[in-house]
């Protein structure tokens, strides 16, 4: 037998429970991962919630979790390329990664670097890969997963606006576009500008009046449209409405916090996309010192509903990681 989070009933993080399971056996295109390291991120409390029920009802006992790094562990049939003892990170297969035992389809997992300690590889790739497919349809990087994307691409001394920029997928997305040659501003509350500083983004608190004070950051005039693109992970009425402020192409403009708004903006609706080649240039960026993953705080599965907490209070600080022993 071994640990899982699972819910069996919709609400807050209380329902959540670590029970005893079976470890689960990989099909077709599949391996089975011992768990040693697995980030949280929104979409886990938003099945947990029933947020998601119209588009992913939950089957109860549900688990959850959707990025991990451990060990293969068995080999499911038709899996080239994995062999049980490889150290591997990537997505779950479907959610379960918060568990000491997890599936996943072998095509997108990629080898985890020998000195990447685990909890930052286990919270790479769901956080990361939504920052890069984002930016690279923003016109912004390379390794867009299927190759989409508007093709405009961002150089030395191009802008980009950032917003959510403490959060996982703002603070990945940061160093991205640093990384690419962007100057990058960057929106969190004044606790978090030291950190967005060593991520490499000029920090400006969010709120009203955000569009004059990243125009002041920038040494720009009044009125005037100082920024190539613009990504939203905040999600609030203010990012947005300076974003059009700022930005004159609203192509270049996208959010993945505030679906609903996007028709009254104008701007685009972006979402994540996975391949293990976008993965692998990710690991190329932590292993070139260009990309770092921030854990906030780690956790082990008893300390479930005090993680989902953290994470539900909406001011993480990077990443939040499970650990097993
Ligand atoms: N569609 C997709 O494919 C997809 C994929 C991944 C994520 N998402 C969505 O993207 C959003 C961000 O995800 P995440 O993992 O980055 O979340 P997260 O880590 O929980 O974000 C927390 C961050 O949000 C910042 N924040 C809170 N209120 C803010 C505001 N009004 N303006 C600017 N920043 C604010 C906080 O900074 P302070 O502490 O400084 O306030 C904190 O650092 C979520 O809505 C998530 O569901 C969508």
């Amino acid at each position: 037998m071994s640990s899982a989070i699972v819910f069996t009933e919709y609400g807050g993080p209380e329902v959540l429970r670590l029970v005893d399971a079976e470890p689960p056996a990989p099909a077709a295109g599949q391996v089975r991962i011992r768990v040693h390291a697995a980030g949280l991120q929104p979409a886990d409390s938003l099945l947990r919630s029933g947020r998601f029920r119209t588009f992913m009802p939950a089957r109860f006992p549900q688990r959850v979790g959707n990025e991990l790094a451990g060990v293969v562990e068995a080999v499911g049939p038709d899996v080239d390329g994995w062999q049980i003892g490889a150290a591997v990170l990537g997505p779950a297969a479907a959610p379960g990664a918060h568990a000491e035992y997890a599936l996943a389809d072998a095509a997108q997992l990629v080898a985890k670097p020998a000195d990447l300690p685990w909890s930052q590889a286990g919270a790479l790739s769901a956080s990361g890969q939504t920052a890069a497919t984002c930016l690279f349809d923003l016109g912004i990087g390379e390794g867009g997963g299927n190759g989409e994307g508007v093709g405009k691409n961002i150089g030395e001394g191009d802008t980009v606006l950032i917003h959510g920029a403490a959060g996982g997928v703002g603070s990945m997305a940061v160093q991205i576009a640093a990384a690419r040659g962007a100057r990058v501003i960057g929106t969190a509350s004044e606790r978090n500008h030291e950190f967005l500083r060593d991520l490499g983004a000029v920090p400006v608190v969010y709120g009203p009046g955000l569009a004059e004070r990243v125009r002041q950051a920038l040494g720009a005039a009044a009125g005037s449209t100082p920024v190539d693109a613009a990504f939203d992970t905040a999600g609030t009425d203010d990012a947005l409405s300076a974003s059009v402020e700022l930005v004159a192409d609203r192509s270049r403009i996208g959010t993945v916090a505030a679906a609903a708004d996007v028709e009254r903006y104008g701007i685009r609706r972006l979402s994540t996309r996975r391949s293990a080649e976008q993965l692998r240039s990710l690991v190329a960026l932590t292993e070139a010192g260009r990309l770092k993953v921030s854990v906030q705080q780690t956790f082990t599965l008893e300390q479930a509903v005090e993680a989902y907490k953290e994470l539900d209070g909406g001011h993480v600080r990077g990443k939040l990681v499970f650990v097993m022993p």
